[in-house]
């Protein structure tokens, strides 16, 4: 009998975590290290799309970065620019739809043109999908939901008795995304930092040791192969294999 859990993940979201140790354990500026991560993501997203996933979600710029050097914001901003430019005709040719989640607040114009000439180019893509959080922290994109519902009740568009999860689920920066199966960390911290808290509900969560520049497929199918042995019940009762709700 197959068990619950003996299919793959169709959505991975992945939180990139460990460039800057990586470069310091070398000597190195960090710099150096989130460029090499810019490598594990185009090898990450190259795995994901052999192995017939169906979305990649990857934690890129949180609203909390803000608070690094400028000299790294605007690295991290250079990092996105250069990835859009080297990346985008490769993509969208490999049949990869890109969008990039996340409040528009704050962005310079040029990353913001950037962004929706991607999200324009890749529109009719349907192979893939690469979900780019960037400037994302995921309380702010509840309370944007929140408030995008309460202009709605005021407005009189609807009842605060209809509010239900739906409701709420398509008035965030994620919605049309299916929620991920699976979320990996990188580097061994064992944090969520304020990344799709809405949408993890019922996601499978692994934390490897492997810093982000050094991640490949190998950790990719490790951890979707521990994905497989687990048993999702999603608040249900599973007996003898059989799941039930
Ligand atoms: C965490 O490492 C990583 C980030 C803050 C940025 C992640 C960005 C990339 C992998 C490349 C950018 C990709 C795109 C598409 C723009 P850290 O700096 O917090 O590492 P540390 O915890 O070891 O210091």
């Amino acid at each position: 009998m197959a068990s619950p859990g003996a299919s793959g993940p169709k959505h991975i979201a992945i939180i990139m975590d460990g460039n800057g140790r990586w470069a310091k354990q070398r000597g190195l500026p960090r710099q150096l290290g989130h460029e090499r991560g810019v490598e594990a993501l185009r090898r990450t997203v190259e795995a994901c799309r052999n192995l017939d996933l169906e979305h990649l979600t990857v934690f890129s710029f949180s609203s909390e970065n803000w608070k690094r050097p400028a000299e790294e914001v605007s690295s991290l901003f250079a990092l996105l620019r250069l990835y859009v430019r080297q990346d985008l005709n490769t993509l969208a040719k490999d049949g990869v739809r890109v969008r990039v989640l996340g409040s528009r607040h704050g962005l310079p114009d040029d990353i913001l043109s950037l962004i929706e000439m991607a999200e324009e180019k890749t529109s009719h893509n349907t192979r893939f999908q690469l979900n780019i959080a960037f400037n994302y922290g995921a309380r702010d994109e509840i309370v944007e939901a929140a408030k995008a519902l309460a202009n709605d009740v005021e407005a009189g568009r609807m009842n605060a008795a209809d509010i239900d999860s739906d409701a709420f689920a398509t008035r965030l920066w994620f919605s049309g995304v299916p929620d991920p199966d699976l979320l990996i960390r990188t580097s061994g911290e064992f944090r969520l930092s304020n990344f799709l808290l809405w949408q993890i509900a019922y996601s499978e969560m692994m934390f490897v040791d492997c810093l982000w520049p050094d991640f490949s497929e190998t950790e990719l199918i490790d951890a979707i192969n521990a994905y497989k042995s687990r048993e999702r019940r999603f608040g249900g009762l599973t007996v003898d294999g059989l799941q039930s709700e």
